[in-house]
């Protein structure tokens, strides 16, 4: 028997017992004839105590062991006369009477501790041992209780868990495919599945009225801290069921792992916030409501006084930073710094000073004599003491910019604590996105995404003001989940598609299945899909999704420990009928 306890489990009850323990050498230590050894493995870690003067030899075979070695100890539970509070075994210590050296280990490229030395390039590189680490161990563990709770309340709630393809043909999630040649049928190629989405709504005709998985998928796109190239979605699909009822249900799934895995309980619904309300209050359809500081547009307000910057702009924006007049010319400057980023994209800064004794200092005095600054105040809602932020130009891009800030100054200035959460709907999304560069609409969503019923006569005269019924589920400013009522009458869907750009003969090409199978009675149907990663995340208080999956891709779409992706063999290729340019 490798062991009759874990390293996490024993305590004051067990003093007396002889007990054998197995795990991995953390750390030693000598303090004269006394040599202790951390013992970790999954559960926690165990004090080993060697004694020079009752056990020579023994004590210096121990001496010996280096980190990461694999032993067996065998030995007496007591008392320790030095406890440790934070360790749940501080209490006790092993008087160690054998040792059984496992396996030897090289020296780690960083140190295995909560704090490492590692930079996440090694720490990718060599992820098996930075799994090893405690905070990476309970990552893992979170992960796994939010799937079983998932799993549980899906399953009373009458779903069940089906899986689908993973070798398909394109899907319409709107990002570049990841595809698979075939070796049986040369130059043909599958596609890994963006999601699960066609599959799904083929199962809702084939009558399985609740359908959920917790799936892989899998997308071509420009990686950041919250996007993988494989990430894992909660997907699920309802039959004979409309927004409201994806709604009421899903927030109970989240009402569900709030309470099961972080002891919150939410009383009343989720907030819900229109698509629009969302750009105009927070400039973006993700907010973050752990804190005010909500966008008022100031654009009429600023005409015609010969600033030729807020004249020229279709849209001028305000936030207000309560109790930061006292800002100095360094903070103002960082900030101006902060939003003319690349990535924010903003020109330049305007503020307005709304000093305590309720004089004002503002950047653009020249051009805005005192009453005209005294009506942005009245408008952007300011109290003396308070900092007036402005930025303007093309609406979206302003509304945007304005959102950044807003999160940048929520994180100077602390608005916002990790523990706390704000889950909220999104609801009403628009149906099309037009795109500037190919001069077409694109589905918001995707193409099987119904219009709101009363919206569907504007599907000719105006499209870009029809709204979908469409939804996003978002935490804590992070968007965790969204989906929609679907499209289940062939001849609306056949409309979208040649909305969409299609020829008959592409959606056919394309979707001809679904189509045909619309044929044999499709049921009104809609669904969600939740990024899991996403979730865990938040749930974990993690930046980024990385840290919640065991094996993930650095932002090159690159596995460093495996070396993924890499070459194929001359061989390979010529079965696979494939010629490349070589990298
Ligand atoms: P959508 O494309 O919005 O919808 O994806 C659903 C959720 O998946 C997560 N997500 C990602 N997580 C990590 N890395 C990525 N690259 C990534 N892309 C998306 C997000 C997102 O909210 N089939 C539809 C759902 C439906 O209509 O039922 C779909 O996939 O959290």
């Amino acid at each position: 028997m490798y062991r009759t306890h874990t390293c996490g489990e024993l305590n004051l009850q067990h003093t007396g017992t002889g007990v054998t323990l197995s795990g991995w050498v953390q750390r030693s230590r000598d303090h004269g004839g006394l040599t202790f050894i951390d013992l970790r493995d999954r559960y926690g870690i165990t004090q080993l105590v060697f004694d020079l003067e009752t056990d020579a030899a023994l004590c210096r075979e121990a001496r010996k062991l280096g980190r990461e070695y694999v032993i067996q100890a065998v030995g007496v539970v007591r008392e320790r006369s030095n406890k440790n509070p934070r360790m749940s075994t501080g209490d006790i210590e092993i008087d160690v009477k054998s040792l059984n050296l496992l396996n030897a280990s090289i020296l780690p490229p960083f140190t295995i501790d909560d704090e490492t030395d590692g930079g996440e390039e090694l720490r990718m590189k060599f992820r098996y041992l930075d799994l090893r680490r405690n905070v990476m161990r309970k990552n893992m563990e979170l992960r796994h209780r939010m799937a079983v709770e998932i799993r549980k309340y899906l399953d009373n709630q009458d779903f069940i868990e089906i899986e689908t393809p993973d070798m398909i043909k394109s899907t319409p999630e709107g990002a570049r495919d990841f595809v698979v040649p075939s070796r049986m049928n040369p130059g043909e190629f599958y596609a890994l599945p963006q999601s699960p989405q066609i599959f799904k709504q083929l199962l809702m005709v084939a009558g399985y009225d609740k359908y959920f998985q917790i799936v892989k998928c899998f997308r071509d796109e420009d990686l950041r801290s919250d996007r993988q190239p494989e990430f894992t979605q909660v997907d699920c699909e309802l039959s004979f069921a409309g927004q409201e009822d994806v709604l009421n249900t899903f927030e109970g799934l989240a009402k569900h792992l709030f309470l099961k895995i972080k002891n919150i309980s939410f009383n009343g619904p989720f907030p819900r916030i229109t698509f629009k309300d969302a750009m105009d209050r927070y400039g973006t359809d993700k907010p973050d409501i752990r804190f005010g500081m909500e966008i008022t547009e100031i654009t009429d307000h600023t005409r015609g006084r010969g600033f030729p910057v807020f004249d020229n702009s279709e849209f001028v924006g305000a936030i207000c930073a309560e109790n930061c007049a006292t800002f100095t010319r360094k903070q103002t400057d960082q900030l101006t710094e902060f939003v003319k980023k690349p990535q924010i994209g903003a020109g330049g800064l305007v503020y307005l000073k709304y000093n305590k004794d309720e004089t004002i200092k503002s950047s653009v005095d020249k051009f805005y004599d005192e009453p005209a600054l005294r009506k942005w105040i009245q408008v952007a809602g300011a109290r003396p003491g308070d900092l007036i932020l402005i930025l303007s130009g093309e609406r979206v891009p302003t509304q945007e910019a304005l959102s950044e800030l807003r999160l940048e100054l929520g994180r100077q200035l602390k608005l916002f604590n990790d523990e706390d959460f704000a889950p909220l709907w999104v609801v009403d999304f628009p149906l099309f996105e037009w795109d500037e560069d190919t001069g077409r609409f694109y589905a918001k969503h995707h193409p099987f995404t119904s219009p709101r019923h009363e919206d569907i006569p504007l599907l000719d005269t105006d499209p870009a003001a029809v709204c979908a019924n469409a939804y996003d589920l978002v935490i804590n400013g992070v968007e965790i989940g969204g989906g929609s009522v679907r499209i289940h009458d062939k001849n609306l869907q056949k409309k979208m598609f040649e909305k969409l750009g299609f020829t008959d003969e592409q959606a056919d090409q394309q979707f001809g299945f679904l189509m045909e199978a619309f044929r044999y009675g499709a049921p009104p149907h809609a669904g969600v899909a939740f990024g899991f990663d996403r979730w865990v995340a938040v749930f974990a208080g993690c930046q980024s999704i990385r840290d919640v999956i065991a094996f993930p891709k650095n932002n090159s779409g690159r596995d460093l420990m495996i070396d993924s992706p890499s070459p194929l063999t001359a061989e390979q290729l010529k079965e696979l009928r494939l010629k490349t340019d070589g990298p």
